[in-house]
């Protein structure tokens, strides 16, 4: 079976890649390369360097393809609520794009990669699928658009679909080429930033006041192996006409400062922190309910805090 990959060369994308071509898969890789890094593609991976919004790049890239999984995307919060328009051009029209490749083309499988940022301000924790989508920055908002545009193509169009709504992913995964990690530049998540912490530069802590035990925010951290695990049983488990959304997390919430905590503990020394303001748009807690992937898909994550900072310190050496 070959998958085309968009986004092949991001993070995930090429944690994907890897795992996917470790089982047999063969691989089509679609990136621009704007945040991805072609040096992360491995030799014997077919490489379209090109856009979603070229609608030739994605034809070619379909060449012989039976499914698409898809990560590119823009996927920062913050950026997002700089730039709605970049995030609207890329995201949706991208995708937009891509679906329409994908009728011309007749590949009907897709596997894509939303987010639980389509929440918003939780009503309920642990968050299950059914929570109501009000999604507070662009980001969320574009996800949301093409989570529905996908269950439209699926019902009129007769697509295989799963959106899979990915709470906090950290960690990394080392293959024959090095270790594939996160490599953003600016770094904005909170498990490279506790690592890179220095008395000189100490990570900021956005927000001390939350209604939270510790007064941090929480977040719910899953191992980027278990997640591309999930796309690959979401891949299996495609149903012809029907789109099926996940939650993909660990079910377990943790604090900023148990995550320092955590960090501090693989480090062997305690980890300068700053107290700062809170960051505009972070929801105090995001816990996903994961059972519907634990039961449609016998998908468990079997990675904890302990292992995603350990990993993501060892890509650093
Ligand atoms: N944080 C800090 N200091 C930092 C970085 C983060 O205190 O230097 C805090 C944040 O305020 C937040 C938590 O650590 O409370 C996690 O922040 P991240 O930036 O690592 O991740 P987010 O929860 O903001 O975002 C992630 C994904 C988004 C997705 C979102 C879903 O990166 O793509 O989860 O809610 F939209």
């Amino acid at each position: 079976m070959r998958v085309l990959v968009t986004g092949g060369t991001g993070y995930i994308g090429s944690t994907a890649v890897e795992i996917l071509s470790k089982k047999g898969f063969e691989i089509s890789i679609l990136d621009d390369c704007s945040t991805g890094h072609a040096d992360s593609v491995p030799t014997g991976v077919r490489f379209i360097q090109g856009s979603l919004l070229n609608k030739s790049d994605i034809a070619t890239a379909l060449h012989d393809v039976d499914a698409v999984m898809h990560f590119a995307g823009k996927s920062l919060v913050g950026e997002s609520v700089e730039k709605p328009d970049l995030y609207h051009l890329v995201n949706v029209n991208g995708t937009r794009n891509l679906l329409d490749e994908m009728k011309n083309a007749t590949v009907t499988k897709i596997v894509f990669s939303s987010s639980a940022a389509t929440y918003g301000e939780p009503d309920v924790i642990p968050i299950p699928e059914s929570a109501s989508t009000n999604p507070t920055n662009p980001y969320g908002a574009t996800k949301l658009a093409i989570d529905t545009m996908i269950s439209r193509e699926s019902q009129e169009q007769g697509i295989s679909a799963a959106s899979l709504r990915y709470f906090n992913v950290a960690g990394a995964l080392k293959s024959d080429r090095g270790w594939l990690a996160e490599r953003h530049n600016p770094e904005t998540h909170l498990i490279p930033n506790v690592l890179r912490s220095t008395h000189a530069n100490p990570v900021k802590i956005f927000g001390n006041d939350w209604p939270t035990a510790d007064g941090t925010c929480i977040r719910d951290y899953v191992h980027v192996i278990d997640l591309i695990d999930a796309h690959i049983k979401a891949l299996d488990s495609l149903t012809v006409g029907v789109h099926e959304i996940y939650n993909l997390g660990s079910g377990d919430g943790y604090s900023v400062r148990q995550v320092v905590a955590a960090a501090a503990l693989a480090i062997g020394y305690e980890i300068p922190t700053i107290d700062s303001p809170r960051r505009a748009g972070d929801p105090a807690i995001l816990i996903a309910d994961i059972n519907k992937a634990k039961v449609h898909l016998g998908w468990t994550p079997t990675r904890g805090i302990n292992e995603m900072v350990a990993d993501t310190l060892a890509s650093f050496a």
